[in-house]
């Protein structure tokens, strides 16, 4: 847990009061440790280093703690997910390939305690087939996908927003 200056204080309390920043989790699957290098065309040319320090800036930004993660391994990437139920830690989830087939990626996020937002850095509707179907959309809070990193930004504003509802 980080303590953060509370956003937007005014008066006596700017800059001494202070909340513990809400950590959020933020997950990737296979081959994303490989952004910049994979499929620039699709995926752009930025790298993971540049996606982990754009989402905590963005966390940074909104109060939140966030920790940001890849595994090429499912079994990890469930294990992380199982930590996030039994904290109840909001998740951002990028499941890669894994969106499109791993019923046990699916089964560890109808566990969630906490909003999740799945994210995916293109458009999965607007390529092959095999890419239109998500077995996770039903059991997240919500989908982002095809805007590229600011898929993870907007993805940071709704579990935000989500937080903020109570
Ligand atoms: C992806 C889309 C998936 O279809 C693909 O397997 C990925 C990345 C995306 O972020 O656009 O690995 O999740």
């Amino acid at each position: 847990m980080t303590a953060a200056t509370v956003p937007g204080a005014t008066g006596p309390e700017a800059g001494v009061k202070e909340q513990v920043a809400r950590r959020v989790l933020v997950l990737n699957g296979p081959n994303l440790g490989r952004l910049g290098k994979r499929e620039p065309a699709i995926y752009g040319t930025a790298t993971f280093a540049d996606l982990t320090d754009l989402c905590q800036r963005t966390g940074a930004e909104l109060g939140l703690d966030v920790d940001v993660r890849q595994t090429d391994y499912e079994g990890e990437l469930i294990g992380w997910i199982h930590e996030a139920c039994d904290n109840a830690l909001p998740v951002v989830l990028n499941p890669a390939a894994f969106t499109h087939y791993s019923i046990a990626v699916m089964d560890a996020v109808k566990m969630r305690t906490a909003p999740l937002i799945e994210v995916h850095i293109s458009n999965i509707s607007g390529r092959e087939d095999f890419r239109h179907q998500s077995v996770i959309t039903g059991s997240a809070t919500g989908i982002i996908a095809g805007f590229g990193f600011q898929s993870y930004v907007l993805a940071l504003h709704a579990i935000k927003a989500e937080l903020d509802k109570g």
